[in-house]
């Protein structure tokens, strides 16, 4: 009983062997000697993505016709071998309506339809684009959930959603996508992408480029960033509603060039980040930060943008500081403490510098006029005491000056008149007194304000201050 039932099993395995190979050689066959085969579903699949779009007239899909083969249709990119679709990029075409299955264009390695009016979801089948390497759909308004099929795409390096009106959670297996290099997914409006970063991105040990600006993720993704992504060059999560720490970790990241984690609910303290040499933009605004801003910061020669302003900073601001040629400085907000360094004033290329809202004291700084390129200036509401330095009119870019809410005593320096680009100077609630200049920015009302000032005279008609040779002291002179 027992040989019949093993010959038999032998007997189906040689079968099942036979089979195999015949259908391999069936495939192999039909491959070599149809060889239009793919050809012909790639035409088909970009005539059903044609009929799918609403196009503009004479747009960019009337050339898809006819008359030329697909592989020079606009916007099409051919292997040359097999003539199979391999890139699609229409950029910038205004083609509206929804993506139709796109699954059958299996040799597509790039997807480009950034900057147009798509609608609607974004196709599943797209998880059977196996050899596709870059994914750009940014700044359409495609709705609904990221595909989950989408992580099936092994060979992606960048995938590219900013600014859709997509919603629900990033999918789970995101950081399966080993090749991954850069992801955006940043100003998802109306109800935009929520839920946590999975813990799967951790993963992506090549990741350069991570943003998530402008959502509703939450989570402390940054607390448990641990040793993984050593290689990121630009961390974006500003505006969502994310928790926790920056962990200290952040500094092993070395090549990084940009942080923006502004606007979120983060905690503790700005971690040392003197050795991130690299590093172009700090921002942690509007986060709940304490502590002192660190003094090591002053090492990062390439700092363009340091955004600290409405945190719970304390202690002084670092002279240090001084030594980053490139600066804009947001600092307002805080609970700054101490003088102003003469140091910063030196900063040669410094564009914007707000200060406003701290509890910085002692006199402003005559360097500051040193600031050539200086066109916003703003360090109202803080006890800054002294004259204004004469210096400032030195600042010939000025737009914005707010000296509101502080000691400032002594004269208006007649030498603001002279600044040129000066829209809006605002010096009320201090305790200036003298004549107010009458040229320049003074001439127009509606560009200054310096009221809660009790001593000051002259200026302008519709300023409505007294003549200054009524004020004592004036007049006494004047009648002398
Ligand atoms: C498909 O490819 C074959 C061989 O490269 C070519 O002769 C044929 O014209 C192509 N068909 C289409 C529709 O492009
Ligand atoms: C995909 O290809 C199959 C087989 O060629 C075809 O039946 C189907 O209609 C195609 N689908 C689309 C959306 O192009
Ligand atoms: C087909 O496309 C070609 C190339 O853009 C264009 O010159 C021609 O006018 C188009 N033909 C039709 C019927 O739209
Ligand atoms: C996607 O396309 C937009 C505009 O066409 C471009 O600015 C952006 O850099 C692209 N994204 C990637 C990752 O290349
Ligand atoms: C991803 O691919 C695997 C096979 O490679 C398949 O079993 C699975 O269903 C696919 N998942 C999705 C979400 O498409
Ligand atoms: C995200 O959705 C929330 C709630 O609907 C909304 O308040 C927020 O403005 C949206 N974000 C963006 C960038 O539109
Ligand atoms: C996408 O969001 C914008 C607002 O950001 C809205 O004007 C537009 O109607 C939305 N599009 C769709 C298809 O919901
Ligand atoms: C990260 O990768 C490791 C090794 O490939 C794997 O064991 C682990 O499950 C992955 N973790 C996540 C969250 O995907
Ligand atoms: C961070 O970098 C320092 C110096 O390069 C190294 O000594 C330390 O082990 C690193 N820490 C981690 C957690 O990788
Ligand atoms: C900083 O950037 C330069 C130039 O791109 C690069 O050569 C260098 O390796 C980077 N430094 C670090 C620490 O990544
Ligand atoms: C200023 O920059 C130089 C050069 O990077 C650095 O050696 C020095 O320590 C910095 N000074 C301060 C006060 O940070
Ligand atoms: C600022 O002036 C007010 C009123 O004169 C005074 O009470 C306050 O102590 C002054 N602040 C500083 C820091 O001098």
């Amino acid at each position: 009983m027992e040989m019949p039932v093993f010959s038999l099993r032998l007997q189906w395995w040689f079968f099942l062997v036979n089979l195999v190979i015949c259908i391999r050689s069936l495939k192999l066959e039909s491959l070599s000697s149809t060889p239009t085969f793919g050809n012909e579903t790639d035409k088909l699949a970009l005539l059903v993505f044609k009929n799918h779009l609403a196009d503009v007239p004479n747009g960019v899909l009337s050339s898809w016709n006819d008359s030329l083969h697909f592989c020079q249709w606009q916007g099409v990119t051919c292997s040359r071998r097999h003539q199979r679709v391999t890139v699609l990029r229409l950029e910038g075409q205004s083609l509206a309506g929804s993506l139709p299955p796109i699954g059958n264009l299996t040799f597509l390695r790039e997807l480009v339809l950034s900057n147009n009016n798509l609608q609607g979801s974004i196709p599943t089948d797209i998880g059977l684009l196996r050899r596709l390497q870059h994914l750009n759909l940014s700044t359409n308004s495609l709705q609904g959930e990221i595909p989950v099929e989408l992580t099936n795409c092994s060979n992606l390096i960048t995938v590219d959603l900013t600014r859709n009106n997509l919603t629900g959670q990033i999918p789970f297996p995101f950081g399966h996508m080993s090749k991954l290099l850069i992801l955006r997914l940043g100003r998802n409006s109306v109800n935009n992408l929520s839920g946590m970063i999975p813990s799967s991105l951790y993963n992506l040990s090549s990741a350069i480029e991570l943003v998530f600006t402008a959502n509703r993720l939450s989570g402390n993704f940054m607390s448990s960033m641990r040793f993984s992504l050593p290689q990121l060059l630009r961390f974006a999560i500003a505006q969502n509603q994310f928790i926790g720490i920056i962990p200290d970790i952040l500094s092993n990241i070395s090549g990084l060039e940009l942080l923006d984690v502004g606007e979120n609910y983060l905690t503790g303290q700005v971690p040392d980040i003197g050795n991130l040499i690299n590093l172009t933009t700090f921002g942690v605004a509007q986060n709940d930060f304490t502590g002192v801003i660190p003094t090591s910061i002053g090492k990062l020669q390439n700092l363009r943008q340091l955004e600290l302003s409405w945190n719970r900073l304390s202690g002084l601001l670092p002279s240090s500081l001084g030594n980053l040629s490139q600066l804009s400085l947001y600092l307002q907000q805080n609970l700054l403490t101490g003088s102003f360094p003469a140091e910063v004033g030196e900063l040669k290329n410094l564009n914007e510098l707000l200060v406003s809202d701290n509890k910085l004291s002692g006199e402003i700084p005559m360097e500051l006029g040193n600031c050539l390129v200086l066109e916003y200036l703003d360090m109202a509401r803080n006890s800054f005491l002294g004259n204004i330095p004469l210096s400032f009119g030195f600042l010939r870019g000025i737009r914005f000056l707010d000296l509101s809410r502080n000691n400032l005593s002594g004269t208006i320096p007649k030498e603001l008149e002279h600044l040129s680009a000066l829209l809006s100077l605002n010096l009320s609630y201090n305790y200036l007194e003298g004549e107010v200049p009458s040229g320049g920015v003074f001439k127009n009302v509606s560009g200054i304000s310096i009221t809660g000032n009790k001593k000051l005279c002259g200026g302008i008609r519709q300023l409505q201050l007294p003549a200054c040779s009524d004020i004592d002291g004036f007049t006494s002179q004047s009648n002398w």
